[in-house]
């Protein structure tokens, strides 16, 4: 089969081609707004709604183009949420009108479910396994034990890890998203050098929480002027948030492995791009014989290559239930 992904539930439109008797993704692009949304200082959901609805078409017509096929994909998997509402909409919307147009079934994905999966589009996936999505709207652990069977085993309490980074970002005056910056800058820097917190590290629990952290960096920059100090001391203290991030993701990934007694895991969402959580996860992970498998780098921020996968995987796995395919009388569910 082929399966066309869209994701549009926030910032980034995208669309791709993923074929499962290969198991390659033929076909991919990604319009990200960011600069867009800069300019306004964060992201305007009524902004994001029109660049999708502007950008869209071109992209399936590109990624159609890129696969070389030579007739439509068999089926749409679209992203129906969570997400910003219209942007959502217009994801959808334009999925299920292609549905009536080509006469192919239109499926739902969650956007979560889309990330959680992800690590398995380039390889193959051994389950059961802990999966830690570590994103810009979410920070869980949840313990896979098959396709579409999912146990929320623990979660941020409050700021996401990459709000976390965005935020304290934000803090230091650089620009959004703050993740890959602040990790460009802690390359150079010393991690020992601001003494952070690791909060929820000691709890007995696999819940997290970062605005704790997000207040302490505050106050140790408070009366500093930022602009004023020398660029090590600003790699210092992006190296010093990194591993204090790093450091409570690592262990209760860890710890979940151990409590749920598996020896897979997975990561996947935009922080899991961050190579220190990588380095950090890996090393560690083989102390407790646990294998890590970490989504792609271009699978790991929003994308449409996750959204068509977990549809395949939906089929595959006979989850694909007449009742959740979408056609042109049916309501979309989020209106
Ligand atoms: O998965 P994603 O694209 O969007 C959500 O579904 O939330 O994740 C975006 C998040 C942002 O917070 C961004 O700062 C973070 O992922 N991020 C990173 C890195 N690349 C992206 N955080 C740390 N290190 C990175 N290299
Ligand atoms: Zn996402």
């Amino acid at each position: 089969m082929y399966i066309l992904g869209i994701e549009t539930s926030c910032d980034e439109s995208a669309t791709a081609i993923y074929d499962s008797v290969s198991g390659c993704v033929l076909g991919e692009k990604i319009y990200s707004q960011i600069e867009t949304h800069n300019r306004f200082g964060g992201i305007v959901p009524e902004v994001a709604s029109r660049e999708h609805l502007k950008f869209l078409p071109a992209l399936v017509d590109q990624t159609l183009k890129e696969a070389g096929l030579s007739s439509f994909p068999d089926a749409i998997a679209v992203t129906h949420g969570p997400g910003l509402m219209g942007a959502l909409l217009v994801g959808v919307s334009y999925a299920k009108a292609m549905g009536v147009v080509y006469g192919c079934p239109v499926i739902p994905i969650n956007h979560l479910e889309g990330h959680l999966l992800s690590p398995g589009i380039m390889q193959p996936l051994q389950l059961p396994c802990v999966t830690l999505l570590v994103s810009g709207g979410h920070t869980l652990l949840v313990a896979v034990d098959a396709v579409g069977q999912y146990r929320l085993l623990g979660q941020s309490l409050d700021d996401a890890a990459g709000e976390c980074f965005d935020k304290c970002a934000r803090l230091l005056g650089l620009p959004y998203p703050g993740g890959p910056v602040i990790a460009k800058m802690a390359e150079q820097g010393d991690p020992k050098r601001f003494d952070l917190p690791r909060p929820m590290l000691h709890k007995k629990n696999l819940h997290f929480s970062f605005s704790g952290l997000k207040t302490a960096l505050m106050y140790k920059v408070r009366g500093t002027d930022i602009q004023q100090q020398d660029q090590q001391w600003k790699n210092d203290l992006a190296a010093s948030l990194q591993a204090a991030i790093v450091d409570v993701l690592v262990k209760k990934s860890l710890r979940a492995c151990v409590e749920e007694q598996v020896s897979h895991l997975w990561v996947a969402g935009g922080v899991a791009a961050n190579l220190y959580l990588r380095e950090r996860m890996i090393a560690q992970a083989s102390e407790h014989d646990v294998s890590v498998c970490f989504a792609a780098g271009q699978h790991c921020t929003d994308n449409a290559a996750m959204i068509a996968y977990a549809a395949w995987q939906h089929i595959e796995h006979g989850l694909v239930k007449k009742d959740r395919l979408w056609d042109a009388q049916s309501r979309c569910p989020l209106v």
